[in-house]
This record gives structure tokens, sequence and C-alpha cells, in this order.
């Protein structure tokens, strides 16, 4: 099996970027070194009972230490781009001062990146807040979002040479909504009304720190990175219909449709006006301001059947795959949801920013061969495509992992990887996904 796209296909063409992403906390390790500060997720990991096994980011893939080699591996794979963010934590002290030691490190992979001909598309916040501003509320806090843009703008001046593409954030309903209402992620708290208030925040950190991003790199691309999810409902009763709705509304729309349209989904006053932030006067101008991209995160979709307290319930489909972390392989909701967007709203630029799949991969005789990765690849990669020949503007793609890394609350249980990392010597290996998305790169005409 291989990755292959039709020979006309405009994702072969030299303007579509091919990349691989990673995340700071993800993979660097090093979390004490140079003056990095603590972040939400060194507290989340060292309280017992929240991340499987106990595991933790101090030392992860130590892509702190190997970051040339790194670069190596990224070149190797045959890609135009490498999507990495910065860890707020280790950039910046109490009080708002450059870490020349943290900076550094970012200056020094940049410039190898670009020294290997490669793009960089750099992510302000995946998820590391810094734990001295969770002390202080967070992101329930909205003095948060100035402080975001005062981290934006001190990383923007000292690191924009370098970088061809900036997202402010990724996933906001993650960071909000699993670590808020939910708390399965950091910073583990949980009530209903958190999430949507945390989203606000977030959401409005991103518009604040839009044009201040645009006048520190005048040349780069400046958005936002969303995860979204197809949700289908359970059955053809209306109630079911509903709820699927009521699913995807609060998922995507309620994230896409402030950003794009200045308004959170009317929907909800109807069905779930609790759900509604309080948002001041003026928020939404500011988190609607324009943006060159969008990118979006895809792994999998939802069935959904109505459920009287809560709206929705998810159900198991039945002969379906599913990946290693549980969730259902559907390339033909990735290229649905693309479609039905492009339908509903007027959509910049798109980036498809994750994509990929959890394996139960083993290291045998030296090579991992993880079928199902290549066949999950195949077929997202072609759902993409299928999405531009119906109209979508995708400019992008890039697989989700460069290497296997610290899933969250799952912790090192989860590969995602297109290289495989040891994490008792901190070997690489390259899986046969990874070959298998270089062959389809390097097929590429120059
Ligand atoms: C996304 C995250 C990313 C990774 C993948 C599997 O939600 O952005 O860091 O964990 O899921």
């Amino acid at each position: 099996m291989s990755i292959t796209l039709p020979d006309n296909s405009i994702m072969l063409k030299p303007n579509f970027t091919f990349g691989v992403a990673t995340a700071s906390f993800q993979i660097e390790g090093a979390n004490t070194e140079d003056g990095r500060l603590p972040c939400i997720w060194d507290t989340f990991c060292a309280t017992p009972g929240k991340v499987l096994n106990g595991d933790d980011g101090s030392v992860a893939c130590d892509h702190y230490h190997l970051w040339k080699e790194d670069v190596q591996l990224i070149k190797s794979l045959g890609v135009d781009a490498y999507r990495l963010s910065i860890a707020w934590p280790r950039v910046m002290d109490e009080q708002g001062k450059p870490n020349e030691k943290g900076l550094n490190f970012y200056r020094n992979l940049m410039e190898e990146l670009k020294a290997n001909g490669l793009k960089v598309y750099a992510t302000l916040y995946h998820w590391d807040l810094p734990q001295h501003l969770e002390d202080k509320g967070g992101w329930l806090n909205r003095e948060t979002a100035y402080r975001f843009v005062e981290y934006a703008d001190l990383v923007t001046k000292e690191l924009g040479s370098w970088v061809d593409s900036w997202a402010t954030f990724n996933e906001p309903f993650c960071a909000a909504l699993l670590g808020y209402e939910v708390g399965v992620h950091a910073p583990g708290l949980a009530k209903p009304e958190y999430g949507r208030q945390a989203a606000h925040h977030i959401l409005l950190a991103h518009g604040m720190a839009v044009p201040v991003i645009r006048k520190n790199c005048p040349n780069s691309d400046v958005g936002i990175v969303l995860n979204m999810n197809r949700t289908y409902a359970a059955s053809d009763k209306a109630e079911d219909q509903f709820a699927a709705l009521v699913r995807e509304t609060l998922d995507n729309q309620f994230f896409i449709e402030p950003i794009l349209n200045a308004q959170y989904p009317k929907l909800l006053e109807k069905v779930l006006p609790h759900y509604l932030p309080n948002v001041l006067p003026g928020d939404m101008d500011i988190i609607s301001q324009p943006i060159d991209f969008m990118g979006m995160n895809f792994y999998t979709c939802n069935h959904n059947e109505y459920d009287e307290q809560n709206l929705y319930r998810d159900i198991k489909k039945e002969g379906v795959e599913y990946t290693d972390i549980g969730w259902e392989v559907a390339p033909h909701a990735f290229s649905e949801l693309l479609i039905n967007l492009n339908k509903q709203y007027n959509l910049p630029p798109m980036f498809i920013t994750e994509n990929g799949a959890a394996c139960a991969d083993e290291l045998k005789a030296g090579e991992v061969d993880d079928d199902q990765r290549v066949r999950y690849l195949h077929g997202h990669i072609n759902a993409v495509n299928d999405a531009i020949e119906a109209g979508v503007d995708i400019r992008g793609y890039f697989a989700w992992s460069l290497m296997d890394n610290f899933e969250w609350a799952e912790g090192y249980s989860k590969r995602f990887g297109l290289t495989y990392v040891d994490y008792e010597t901190q070997q690489r290996t390259v899986k046969r996904s990874g070959y298998a998305y270089r062959d389809l790169l390097l097929s590429r005409a120059k």
C-alpha cells in the first residue's frame, strides 16, 4: 500500500504545502531548563490520576536537545514545511521580560529549518499556559487575553523574520472545553459555565493579537487553528437530527462563527442560552478581524442521538474501523465537513494543520509496519483532494505528527508519529507511513 493522489491533483502542484506538525509540550522535554517556567500541563501531570501512567513532559522526545537531528529527520521526509509551537513559559518570565535562552532555542531551530529549505509554520499557543497565569484565573480571567497579546508581541518581534505563517491558537475548543468544562485536560476544571467563557477569552486574545502580529510581521500570514468534527445523526428521526445539529454547533460553529461572522451561533440562544459567554461591547468586532488563513485539525467523526438532559449523546457505530485511540476512521466525513463549511461560510484559504492516526505500533527488527496509518493517510489526503475539486480553497496539509510524542491525558501510550520514538534511548525510526508520505511528496514535479 502506498499513498497516492490522482496525477492531475492540485495538491501535487508546487504551491500546495505539505508538512509535518508537532507541539512544544509534546516533544521538547527540558521543562526546568534555561529558566523555563512551570506550565499548567506540568501541574496537571503532577496531579495523581490525571495523566495515564503518571507520564509527564519532563523529557518527552528530548527535542530541546535533539533539535538539530530532528531538523534532518523532517527534511528526510521530503516535506515543504514544519509546524511547531512556541512554549510561552520558555520565552517570557513572570514580569513579562524575554527569556533569551528560551528564545535562542527557537532562533537556532528556525535558522536551521530555514537553512534546510523548510518553511516555518508557528503556533503561539498549543496549551502550555504559564502556571502563574493560571494561578490568577487562567482563561477564565479576561486579563489573560491581555497577557497573551504581550507574549505574542514579544515572540513575533523576536522570531518573526523566520516565520512564514503564524497561528495564534491551536484548538480553542480543546484548550477551553476540555480544560475548563470537562476537566480531562489542564488545568482540569469542570464546570459547565466555565468552558464557553474560557473559549471567549481565547478568541478575544486571538482577535487582539492579530493586528499586533501583522504590524510586527508584515510578510507572514496570520490565522488560527480550529479542530472540527463532522457529526452524523444516529437515525432519520427529527430528534436525532437535532442532536447532531446541536453537537456540530457546539464543536464547530461556536468557534468558526465568531471569527468569520462576528457572532455566536443563534441556535444556542434558543436551546442552550446558559452556554453563551459574557461578551463585552466591541468583543465580537475584535474577534472577527480578517485572517489570512484558517487551520483545520481533523481526526474523526461522531454519531449522536438525542438525550433529554444534554441534548445529544455519543453512540458507537458498528462495522466501522477505529484507530488505537478509539476514533473512527472516516475520510468521507472530512471532505463533507470541508464542503459543508464552504457552503455555510465565506472561508479564508484553508490549511489542514493536523490529521493523523494513533496506531499500536511495534518496532520489529528495526522497522515499523504501520499499515493502518498508511491507509488512513491515503484516505484523508484524497478526501482533501475531493474537497478541493468541489471548490474548497485548501492550500496545505500537515500530518500529525512528525514523531510519537506526549499525547496529553493519554501520556506516551498513544503513538501518532510518522516516526517511532523509543523513549528509553530517544532513537527515532521512520515508520512505513513516513516513507509512504515521503514517496508521495518526492513524486511531485519540482
Ligand atoms: C489534537 C492536538 C494535538 C494532538 C492530536 C492528536 O487535538 O492539537 O496536539 O494531540 O490532537
